[in-house]
């Protein structure tokens, strides 16, 4: 893969899964990486692996999160590689169960990381990649920030959020004249660790749920979806539908409107556990 010679990359979330993967594809096209995650021994990993194909990367442990941190991760990068090209918003996680039995604090956690995480990255690199003359900003959503199923209203909600927000980043950044592509990420179903990754609300079985995804949704390998995403910041799309499942699922949603909450109730209730009790 070619086009990314001498930019410099972010990934937040690189200790794993999408993050890894667009890590390292980014790194065979010619970028410069830093990377980050909250999970310092998969971010070692990641660098390890960077390393041994000749990149040059900075690894740091940064919670996405943590706004501060956040802001002075940015300058740090910056003062690194003396620019910066691309932000890959990328770090997430899950929590299942209705919200009649979730918790505020894990629908706020949810919410902190998923859609904080994304406003944080994109808040503190856009000076930088407005400088660098050739920015973007790549913010991963998910099909289910397209629609909504019942056990991950949070993650439904900060999913709609990131696409919101990032649709709304794109027209802004046309309307200013600012060089910054902006690009809205919907993945399917990715093989990677999420759902193992992802907690439950009590009386759930978060085992049984993470191998219903692992067994039942999962279908395109994170390799794969690295470079479906990467070939759609080469194009600067807005959106990017990862797998085929994504595009069968907008497309139903696209012809049904809402009365795809009735078809897909009927559907889920045969490929995934229940999401209460
Ligand atoms: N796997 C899928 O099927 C799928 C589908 C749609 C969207 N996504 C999205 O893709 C992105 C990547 O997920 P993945 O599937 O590779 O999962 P993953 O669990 O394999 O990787 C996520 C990474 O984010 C890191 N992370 C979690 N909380 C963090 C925090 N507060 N700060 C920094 N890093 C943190 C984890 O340590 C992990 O390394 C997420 O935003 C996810 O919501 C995934």
């Amino acid at each position: 893969m070619e086009g990314f010679a001498g930019k410099v990359a972010v990934v937040t979330g690189a200790g794993s899964g999408i993050g890894r993967a667009l890590a390292i594809e980014l790194g065979r096209s010619g970028a410069k990486l830093a990377i980050s995650d909250i999970d310092t021994e998969g971010l070692a990993e990641t660098e390890e692996k960077l390393k041994a194909i000749g990149v040059h990367v900075k690894a740091d442990r940064l919670n996405v999160a943590e706004r501060e941190s956040f802001v002075a991760y940015a300058d740090a990068v910056n003062q690194h590689f003396g620019k910066v090209n691309q932000i890959y918003n990328n770090a997430g996680i899950a929590h299942s169960g209705d919200i009649e039995i979730c918790h505020f604090k894990d629908i706020d956690r949810v919410m902190d990381v998923d859609w904080g995480g994304v406003l944080n990255g994109t808040k503190a690199f856009l000076p930088y990649l407005i400088e660098s003359g050739d920015g973007h900003v790549v913010n991963v959503s998910s099909v289910f920030g397209l629609f909504s199923v019942p056990g991950q209203a949070a993650y439904n909600a900060a999913k709609f959020a990131v696409r919101g927000f990032t649709e709304a980043l794109r027209q802004e950044m046309i309307t200013a004249g600012h060089p910054v592509g902006v690009t809205c990420v919907h993945p399917g179903g990715i093989k990677t660790a999420i759902a193992r990754n992802a907690t439950a609300a009590e009386g759930l079985d978060a085992e049984e749920m993470a191998k219903a995804f692992d067994t039942r949704m999962a279908r395109t390998s994170p390799e794969r979806a690295a470079r479906i995403i990467l070939d759609a910041v080469r194009k600067n799309k807005a959106r990017v539908l990862v797998g085929a499942d994504a595009k069968v699922l907008d497309a139903v949603i696209r012809l049904t409107g809402s009365g795809y909450q009735a078809l897909f109730l009927s559907v889920l209730r045969r490929v995934t556990p229940p999401s209460h009790p």
